[in-house]
């Protein structure tokens, strides 16, 4: 079975083939992605009108470009998925709008996928692919949560943050420190030639008795030591705070992934989300979890930030195992807010064709 996957829950545009293979993971035949990062520099930040607009611009060249590098017709297509949420509620009916019209098009059914279970499932494309039943660490721009996954559709939520999330954290930081936005990966580049330890700042929750992140202290933290440092720091001193914060958040992230491993008493960490490319992150797990004989799983670098063939995977792994929500009224809705354990599992009398 073929499946068009089809992204736009924020500022990436992404459309990708998957095609299924009996219960083996489904494999990836073309991706194309569209990334609005310079369309919003100008504003610090994701302009939702104009991502929308942006998707409805991308969309068509990027389906016929996944088609025609998969060296498919559109007739070869046998399910439409998109992501139904959660995001930008503009931007996901873009993707929303489009997957109904094609599959209406083609009389073929349409599935609305959780955008979090496509990060989640997207080490499933990489070269060392994870086993279920696995810890989830997603940290994205918008979320960071603890799951525990038997498998696709059993997700139970261990913890999440209260406030900001991890990359939320890292971009607003950065923005602080004069950093183009999205700050995350500048700072992470900034963080390289700094002290982690030049200054102190708090490791919110960090013993708390729960699984919960709290991160919007720390912004305020740094924001207290950039007002000490006068009006020109300095670049050493703003690597050194760069490098600072990133190791906050990082011990954070690490210290939290290792109890969730130790309260669930799994042995294999999945990382997922734009910020499980951050390589001090990436470091500091595999060491800590080399530690206690457990392995970490991340996606291949280009499907951590926000990609369509991670949805187009997540809504194979689902028609593989018949819990597939596939819709032929084309009644499309998007769920801007959406809690990923409610996602779980399937809704009664729906299975795969
Ligand atoms: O998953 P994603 O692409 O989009 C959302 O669904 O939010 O994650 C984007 C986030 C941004 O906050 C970005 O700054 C952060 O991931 N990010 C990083 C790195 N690469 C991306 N944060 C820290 N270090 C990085 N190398
Ligand atoms: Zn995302």
């Amino acid at each position: 079975m073929i499946v068009l996957g089809i992204e736009t829950s924020c500022d990436e545009t992404g459309v990708a083939l998957v095609r299924t293979q009996g219960d083996a993971v489904p494999v990836l035949l073309a991706q194309a992605l569209h990334s609005q990062i310079d369309l919003h520099r100008a504003y610090g930040g994701v302009v939702p009108e104009l991502a929308s607009r942006d998707h409805i611009r991308r969309l068509l060249p990027l389906a016929r470009t996944a088609l025609a590098d998969a060296g498919l017709g559109l007739d070869a297509i046998d399910v439409v998925a998109y992501t139904r949420g959660p995001g930008l509620a503009g931007a996901l009916l873009v993707g929303a709008g489009f997957a109904c019209a094609l599959g209406a098009a083609l009389a073929r059914p349409v599935l609305g996928i959780h955008h979090l279970e496509g990060h989640l499932l997207s080490p499933f494309l990489s070269r060392d692919p994870p086993a279920f039943a696995f810890v989830a660490l997603l940290v994205s721009g918008g979320h960071t949560q603890l799951m525990r996954v038997d498998d696709v559709g059993r997700y139970e939520l261990l913890g999440e943050t209260i406030d900001d999330a991890a990359g939320e954290a890292f971009d607003k930081a950065a923005k602080m420190m004069g950093l183009a936005y999205p700050g995350g990966p500048l700072l992470a580049r900034l963080a390289e030639g700094g002290r982690r330890d030049a200054f102190k700042l708090p490791r919110p929750l960090l013993h708390s008795a729960n699984l919960d992140f709290s991160f919007a202290g720390l912004k305020t933290a740094v924001m207290i030591q950039l007002r000490k440092c006068g009006d020109d720091p300095g670049e050493q001193v703003k690597a050194d705070l760069a490098a600072s914060t990133q190791q906050a958040i990082v011990d954070v992230l690490v210290h939290k992934s290792i109890v969730a491993l130790e309260a669930t008493g799994l042995d294999r960490l999945v990382v997922a989300g734009g910020v499980g490319a951050n390589a001090r992150l990436r470091e500091q797990l595999n060491l800590r979890c080399a530690e206690r004989g457990a392995r970490v799983h991340y996606p291949e670098f280009e499907l951590c930030t926000d990609n369509g063939a991670m949805i187009a995977l997540a809504a194979a792994m689902r028609l593989q195992r018949g819990i597939a929500e596939l819709r032929t009224d084309y009644g499309f809705d998007v769920r801007p807010r959406w809690p990923l354990a409610s996602a779980s599992g399937a809704l009664p009398g729906v299975t795969a064709p």
